[in-house]
């Protein structure tokens, strides 16, 4: 990882890109709600029995500051990117575009040549992102999942998304 002070001297931060783990979660209380987390803990029990790969990226002190999942059950031959999440404050120094290269490392390793990822149309930076990394829209779906609000209640969240995909070969 790259940042870069305002006097415009480069500061480089060691990372390394190692599958998300259960103890990692209260460390990861920035990429979303108590909801959000009891569904990534959910998915990291389908991580040990191989229907998905879940990969944190990790600052040096081993601390998780970009996560996201890869589900191989969506789509026969394809590997989809999904809950793809930077921290906050390290957002635009290019943690994301590694999270998204190293999933699509792990999707190769199982032989699969294809990746697929919904983005919400709302979220046009997301979409430039994705882009960048050569992945091309082809259809849009809506989509919905639950949501905490500050008080604790939970909603269903129902939102549009464009789909995108990529040839890993
Ligand atoms: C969308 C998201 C995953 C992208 O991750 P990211 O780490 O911010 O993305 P990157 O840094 O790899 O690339 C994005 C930007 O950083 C810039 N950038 C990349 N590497 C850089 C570097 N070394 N130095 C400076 N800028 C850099 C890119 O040009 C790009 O520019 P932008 O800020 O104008 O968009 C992240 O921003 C995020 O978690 N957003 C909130 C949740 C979300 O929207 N998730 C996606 C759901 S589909």
């Amino acid at each position: 990882m790259s940042l870069l002070p305002t006097d415009g001297t480069d500061v480089v931060v060691p990372v390394l890109v190692r599958d998300l783990t259960p103890a990692d979660l209260p460390a990861c209380t920035w990429s979303g709600s108590a909801v959000h987390l009891g569904q990534v803990a959910k998915e990291l029990e389908r991580a040990a029995s191989g229907e998905v790969d879940y990969l944190a990226v990790c600052t040096a002190v081993d601390l998780p500051v970009a996560i996201g999942g890869v589900d191989y059950q969506v789509t026969s031959g394809a590997g989809t990117l999904w809950q793809l999440a930077v921290l906050p404050a390290l957002q635009s120094c290019g943690l994301g575009s590694l999270l998204v290269r190293a999933a699509e490392d792990r999707i190769r390793s199982r032989g699969i040549l294809r990746a697929e990822l919904g983005v919400e149309e709302s979220n046009p930076r997301a979409r430039a992102v994705y882009e960048r990394l050569g992945y091309v829209a082809y259809d849009r779906q809506p989509d919905a999942w639950d949501v905490q609000a500050p008080d604790g209640s939970i909603h269903r969240y129902e939102t549009m998304c464009t789909l995108m995909r990529k040839d890993l070969s």
